[in-house]
Formats: C-alpha cells, structure tokens, sequence
C-alpha cells in the first residue's frame, strides 16, 4: 500500500488501470488539501446527505459495508458505527491526505473502518466480498464509469447492493448557482464540458446513470430526486464561513485555483453581497439537489 506524498501509484493486485491520472492528480493535490483543511465545514454541508445515503442504504449489523470514494471517511465512519463490532467496513480512495485524515478520525473514534488508497475502478477487489457498496459523491469520477461499476460489482455478493447519492444538474443547486453568480462577475464562465465527463455533475442527468449501471450488470436501478438545505455557515460568523467555503471548495472553488490574488479578493466581496441576502436567524442555509440510487447486483 501507498502511502507516499505526490502523485501515488495505486496499490498493488489493480486490473487495467483507466485513465484517471487528472482525477488522481488532483485530489493529491490542491483540492484533497482543502477538503482535509474543509473537513468539519464540508460534513456539515453534506450531513444531509449522509442521513438519506444511511437510510437507503439500510445497513444491519454485521454487513460488509465498501464505501467507495470515501474521502475523510465521514460516512465510513457512520457504516462502521451502523454495522457494529461484527460488520466489516473498507474505504477507498485516490486520495492520499483525505484517506489519511479519515484513518485519523476511525483510531479516534476505536472504530474498526480500514481504508485502502486504490483507484476503485481497477483496483481488484476480492469476489463476493461485500453485502453493499456505498458512496457519498465519491463516484462521479471514472473516466469509463460503467467498466468501474462493473468492477466494484465483482466486489459485491449476489445479493449485494448498491446506494449512493450524486449531484443533479448545476441549475437545480442553489449552493452552486448563488456563488457562481458572484465569480461570474469577475471572470469567465468555464468552458461548457463534454456532458457526463467525470467531475461532479457527471451524474446528473438519470438516463446516463441508468445507462451505466445497467451496462455494468446491476438490476432494479431506483433514482429518486432528494432534496436538502446545506449549512455553508451558523453562527455569529455564519457569513465569513459560507463565504470561505463558498471559495475554497467545490466547483467555484475549482475556477479560483489559478486565479490571481486579486481577483480572487474581488470575487470574496461579490460573494459575501450575494450569500448576505441568505443569512437567516439559523445561519446560512443553501438548497442541495440529489439522486438517491440504488441497484440490485
Ligand atoms: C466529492 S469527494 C467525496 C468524498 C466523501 N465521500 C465525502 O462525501 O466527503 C469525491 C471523492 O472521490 C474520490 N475519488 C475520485 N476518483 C476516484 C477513484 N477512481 N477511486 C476511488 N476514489 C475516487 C476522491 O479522491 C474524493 O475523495
């Protein structure tokens, strides 16, 4: 196993690798360090999210829980408390930081969640191994997503199945169109991408993901559209918090990496104008709009 700084080789036993090297390259880099740095804020946000992937999930104790894309383990961590001391719960990711910060929080918490840096899309998993493959937004990121799917189904039992949430379209999230105007005003919008290529809206539109998981072999597909406010700030500094986050992480965050400084502190005081008009007695709350998926493998 890897456990190196820098671009990591994956770990050892991995079938044809796809080409992942851009998303590997980057959840190393600038984006893994602030989503560690993020961690407590970015598990807030998504709590929502975690509670409707738990209840679709529907684990008992004892399951074998592969959680994949796992990032800082928040949900790892949620399977293991769910399946308790005679379940078994693995995490699995590209990222070398985000893994290490999830490893930290299992020792802390005694919990038996083990995690293992690999690129789930060739990593070879032993057959039949687990009762339910979970995610949490971690599987948005294969450049061939339905060879990866039909990688982590080889991983999974008969009767295994599948949950995890993932994004619907940019336009239906308020927590990326209200901070995207305040960039917008700044800079240029990206390029439009290649629909369904991988990043975090990859998803986002059903028939492509019906597509995919039945051409990876798994049966009885369910999507069903969930809504949820996400806290991108509480408290008396509820509106530096969103405005940070808002910057920092996330598709927005992402046009920023190469901005320069100055643009970068224009954009902070747009954004800060735009999430002002959201700051309620409760903090500052922006809508979240998901797929809950499950299959049958
Ligand atoms: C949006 S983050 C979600 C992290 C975590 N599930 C959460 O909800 O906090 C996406 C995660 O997918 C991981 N990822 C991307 N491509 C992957 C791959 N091919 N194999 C395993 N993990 C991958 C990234 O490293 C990152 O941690």
């Amino acid at each position: 196993m890897l456990e190196q700084k820098g671009r990591p080789d994956m770990t050892s036993g991995e079938t044809a690798a796809q080409n992942n090297s851009e998303q590997i390259e980057a959840w190393n880099g600038i984006v893994g360090t602030k989503w560690v740095a993020a961690q407590d804020r970015l598990d807030r946000m998504l709590a929502p999210f975690s509670v409707a992937l738990l209840k679709a999930a529907n684990v008992a104790p004892a399951e074998r829980v592969l959680d994949i894309g796992c990032g800082c383990g928040a949900t790892t961590l949620e399977f293991a408390r769910a399946t308790g001391p005679k379940g078994r719960v693995l995490g699995v990711d590209i990222s070398v930081p985000m893994v290490g910060r999830a490893r930290e929080r299992a020792a802390a918490e005694g919990l038996s969640a083990t995690f293992e840096i690999a690129d789930a899309s060739a990593h070879a998993f032993a057959p039949e191994s687990f009762d339910i493959m979970a995610s949490r937004f971690g599987v948005m990121f294969f450049a061939d997503p339905a060879s990866a799917f039909a990688n982590i189904r080889s991983a999974l039992t008969r009767e295994g199945r599948l949950a995890f949430v993932c994004w619907r379209p940019v336009a239906e999230n308020g927590w990326i169109t209200v901070p995207f105007r305040a960039v917008l005003a700044h800079i240029a919008p990206p390029e439009p991408g290649v629909p369904g290529a991988p990043g975090p809206f990859a998803f986002a539109d059903s028939a492509h993901v019906t597509s995919i998981l039945t051409r990876a072999g798994f049966r009885d597909i369910v999507m069903t559209p969930h809504d949820a406010m996400m806290t991108l700030g509480a408290g008396p500094n509820a509106l530096e918090e969103a405005v940070a986050q808002s910057i920092e992480v996330g598709p927005v965050g992402r046009m920023l990496n190469d901005q320069p400084r100055e643009i970068i502190a224009r954009v902070r005081e747009s954004m800060r104008n735009e999430l002002a008009k959201h700051v309620t007695a409760e903090g500052l709350a922006l809508g979240g709009a998901v797929w809950i998926v499950t299959a049958r493998a």
